[in-house]
């Protein structure tokens, strides 16, 4: 069975309790116990990881290019947090284990927060983006990964 990576970056250890009108009361572990079940029931092997670390994010993605090679993975939804304004260095991971695909997702709809929360440093790299669901998003982004890189596009089905 292929794996799936939900991938979380600094301070979403603190969903649940953090800024509940922006984040909503789901807790992480929430979040990463349906997206498990949501991968047995479509068919792919679910690991979940936060870091608050930068580098252990790199290390991650690092690992799943490896494991993407040797055909074992599908792709990785990724909330990066904040580092998603900040950090070269994930766009560059993420550039660096291409054709590994990699969702970036937010749960608030950044666009409509700060301007400093409107620019992306993954976006350019991510193979889609799904952004302002709240925790739902991680479910949709895991759908739109097996719809685009499998053989269960809308396109082919009609
Ligand atoms: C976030 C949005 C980011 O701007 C913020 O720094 C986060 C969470 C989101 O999921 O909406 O930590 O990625």
């Amino acid at each position: 069975m292929k794996k799936i990576l939900i991938l979380n970056g600094p301070n979403l250890n603190l969903l649940g309790t953090r800024e509940p009108a922006q984040y909503g009361y789901t807790t992480l572990s929430d979040v990463e116990g349906f997206c498990k079940l949501h991968g047995e029931k479509i068919g792919y092997e679910v690991e979940c990881f936060q870091s608050n670390w930068e580098g252990a994010l790199l290390d991650k993605i690092h690992a799943y290019g490896q494991l993407y090679k040797a055909d074992e993975v599908l792709g990785v939804v990724f909330n990066p947090g904040a580092l998603t304004h900040t950090s070269i260095a994930l766009y560059d991971a993420i550039k660096g284990v291409e054709p590994m695909p990699v969702i970036e997702c937010h749960i608030s709809n950044v666009h409509t927060r700060e301007a400093f929360r409107h620019h992306s440093w993954v976006s350019p790299a991510a193979a889609g983006i799904v952004v302002g669901f709240g925790v739902d998003g991680y479910l949709i982004a895991m759908d739109g990964l097996v719809r685009k890189f499998t053989q269960t596009s809308a396109r082919q089905q009609h």
